[in-house]
C-alpha cells in the first residue's frame, strides 16, 4: 500500500521543535509565536504564503464557515485561515508526525481551540456528510493514487454548493519527475496525472469546475529565484529544509527541473458542488 510509503517519506521526530528554533532564530528568543510568523516554517508547499493567499482568494470566504483542509500536513495553512478570517479549521493528514507537530504549533499559537487535526487518509476522511462549507488542498494530490476516490471523498464532506480550491503539480509532457522531489523519494509514491484527466475526475465526482488555471509561469518564475539562491548556498530555510533534511536542497532543485523541463504543470482549480 503506498500509504505507508507516504508516511516514511515524510515522517521524523522533532518538526515542531524544529520550526519552532527556526522561527526564534529569525524572530528572536521573546517574539510571539503567530501564524503569520510561523508562515515560512510551516506553508510546506511551493511558493508558500502566498499561494496559501490565492487559495483563500479563490474560496472568498464568508465569517463563520467551516473550512476542511485535506493533507494539512503541519498545519501552517490551516492556522493561517483561522487567523485571518476567523474560522474554524478541521485539517486531515495521513502521516502522525505532522499531525503531532500540527497540535504542538495550533498551542503555541492559542489556536488549539480554532484548528482540528485529525489523523486520516483523504480516501476516506474522518467527517460527516456535508459538514463544511469549503475546502482547500494544497500540493497533496500528488501523493494520490486513487485521484477519483480523493474527489469523491472531499465531494462527500462539502455542504451543496461548498467549494474546493485545490493546488496541484499535474503530469507535463517530457516525462516522468526527476526524483527525490518534496512529495516523493522515488516514483512509488508520485501519481502525476495530466490537466485533462484532473478535470475529468472532479467532473466524474460530481463538481463543477468554477476556475482551472495553468500557474506554471509564476511557479518558474518564484523557482529561478529560489535556484540562484540554492546554487550560491545562502538559502534562508524554510519548510521545506526544516521537514525534509539534508535531502532537502537535492529534491527542491529537482522539482525545479520537472517544473523547468516540462515534466509538471502547476495548477490551481476551483470547483464547486452543485446546489
Ligand atoms: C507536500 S505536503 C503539503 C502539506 C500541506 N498541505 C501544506 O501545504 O503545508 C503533502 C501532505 O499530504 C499528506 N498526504 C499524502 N497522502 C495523503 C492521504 N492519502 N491522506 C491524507 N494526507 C495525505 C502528507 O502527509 C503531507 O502532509
Amino acid at each position: 500500500m503506498e500509504t505507508a510509503a507516504v508516511e516514511r517519506h515524510y515522517g521524523s521526530a522533532g518538526i515542531a521543535e524544529r520550526v519552532l528554533a527556526a522561527f526564534r532564530a529569525a524572530n528572536g528568543p521573546d517574539a510571539p509565536v503567530t501564524p503569520e510568523g510561523l508562515a515560512p516554517f510551516d506553508h510546506f508547499h511551493g511558493r508558500g504564503v502566498a499561494a496559501t493567499q490565492e487559495l483563500a482568494a479563490q474560496l472568498a470566504l464568508q465569517p463563520g464557515e467551516r473550512i476542511l483542509d485535506i493533507g494539512s500536513g503541519i498545519g501552517g495553512p490551516a492556522r493561517w485561515f483561522a487567523a485571518k478570517f476567523g474560522a474554524r479549521v478541521t485539517g486531515v493528514d495521513l502521516t502522525p508526525e505532522f499531525c503531532a507537530a500540527a497540535e504542538v504549533l495550533n498551542a503555541a499559537t492559542g489556536l488549539t481551540g480554532h484548528v482540528t487535526i485529525l489523523q486520516g487518509s483523504a480516501l476516506a476522511l474522518p467527517v460527516p456528510d456535508g459538514a463544511f462549507d469549503a475546502a482547500y488542498s494544497q500540493n497533496v494530490i500528488m501523493n494520490i493514487a486513487d485521484k477519483r476516490q480523493f474527489y469523491r471523498e472531499a465531494f462527500r464532506a462539502l455542504r451543496p454548493g461548498g467549494r474546493l480550491a485545490l493546488s496541484n503539480l499535474c503530469a507535463g509532457p517530457a516525462g516522468e519527475p526527476y526524483f527525490p522531489v518534496p512529495w516523493a523519494t522515488t516514483r512509488d509514491t508520485s501519481f502525476l496525472a495530466t490537466p485533462e484527466s484532473m478535470r475529468a475526475d472532479l467532473i466524474a465526482a460530481g463538481f463543477e469546475i468554477a476556475d482551472f488555471r495553468d500557474i506554471t509561469p509564476a511557479t518558474r518564475e518564484a523557482q529561478r529565484r529560489t535556484r540562484a539562491r540554492l546554487e550560491k548556498g545562502d538559502m534562508p530555510k524554510i519548510a521545506v529544509d526544516i521537514i525534509m533534511g539534508q535531502r532537502a536542497p537535492e529534491m527542491q532543485l529537482n522539482s525545479i527541473r520537472t517544473i523547468e523541463d516540462g515534466r509538471g504543470i502547476a495548477i490551481e482549480a476551483l470547483v464547486k458542488k452543485p446546489l
